[in-house]
């Protein structure tokens, strides 16, 4: 099992850096200059038979092709949209992930989002850290997140514990979702447009692929109307950002809650001046128990890959 290469691509929790290194033959990739990263690669090509990113940085086309032993991609996140699925296929390379166990966090931050942006809890601490509060009742009143309508984009895993949270806070949930999977209490939609148009608050989240990039559009955030929020706990490319910021200036959309973007580690830097944003950087699975359970799926992947068993999540 020692003799398995494996190529960290960012620091990651202590704890399965530390394990990895104990359980395998680590390589870190940051450690060698941006500059000298092909050559770093060239010379450990024939060792490194594993990566292991993230839902920021994974085995893309370039990673791919500079590693030709690459027997598996084992993804500390449960999104793999980093990695090329396409090329992983072809040349016979595994591809895990983790999912079920962050589904609970990623779910808690979604209904929190919403609380936050409708209940402005960045604003008003804002506001107190200013000195602004001089009385009780001073603050502007905000808009209560029970009873709303919820509209959910894409009922996985994540959007059903999402509709969970919600219904026990009295919304009424409705959805669109490629699954063909009926769900008899909630509601729904064909058509992206006509669930925002009949939801207050709408979370993304599904998975990103060819068919979900910019299923936000304009056109989604004007149907979501003046007083709708929009949450983001999927990826960053499904929502159309220029125009979430140009919908957002023109009043045409109440709010947003954003947890991931375009280009991160990168917010459009429009949003940083609007008050009606509240955002945060993709910490959806980002608590101490579950890093701690992602890094344990990663390291039974690698190690059921190492004794040729089966693997524990494998996507292919
Ligand atoms: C993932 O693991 O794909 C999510 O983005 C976590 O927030």
């Amino acid at each position: 099992m020692e003799s398995l290469g494996v190529l960290l691509l960012h620091p990651m929790n202590a704890y399965l850096e530390q394990e990895l290194d104990r359980r395998f033959r680590l390589l870190r990739l940051w450690e060698s200059p941006p500059d000298s990263r092909a050559d770093f690669l060239r010379a450990n090509a024939s060792a490194i038979r594993a990566v292991v990113g993230n839902a920021g940085y994974n085995a893309d086309a370039a990673l791919i092709d500079a590693l030709p032993s690459l027997e598996i991609v084992a993804s500390f996140s449960v999104g793999i949209d980093r990695v090329d699925l396409a090329k992983c296929r072809e040349r016979g390379i595994r591809v895990t992930n983790t999912p079920d166990v962050l589904t609970d966090d990623v779910a808690d931050l979604a209904v929190g989002l919403a609380i936050a942006a409708l209940r402005r809890i960045p604003q008003a601490d804002r506001y107190v850290r200013a000195g602004l509060w001089k009385a009780k009742g001073d603050y502007t009143l905000t808009t209560r997140f029970s009873g709303k309508r919820v509209g959910i984009l894409g009922l996985g895993r994540i959007g059903l514990a999402i509709a969970k949270r919600a219904e026990a806070f009295g919304c009424s949930i409705s959805y669109h979702s490629r699954s063909e999977k009926p769900f008899p209490n909630y509601r729904f939609f064909t058509n992206v447009v006509d669930l925002a148009a009949n939801c207050d608050v709408l979370v993304v989240a599904c998975s990103l692929n060819a068919e979900t990039h910019h299923i936000v559009s304009r056109k989604v955030m004007v149907a979501l109307g003046p007083e709708g929020v929009l949450i983001n706990i999927g990826r960053g490319a499904h929502v159309d950002e220029p125009e979430l910021v140009s919908a957002l200036l023109a009043k045409q959309l109440g709010a947003a809650g954003l947890d991931v973007f375009e280009h991160e580690p990168f917010a459009p830097e429009q949003l940083f001046g609007l008050d009606n944003v509240v955002l945060v950087p993709h910490i959806g699975s980002d608590t101490e128990e579950t890093c701690m359970a992602m890094a344990d799926l990663v390291l039974k992947n690698l190690e059921a890959h190492a004794l040729n068993k089966p693997l524990l999540t494998p996507v292919i």
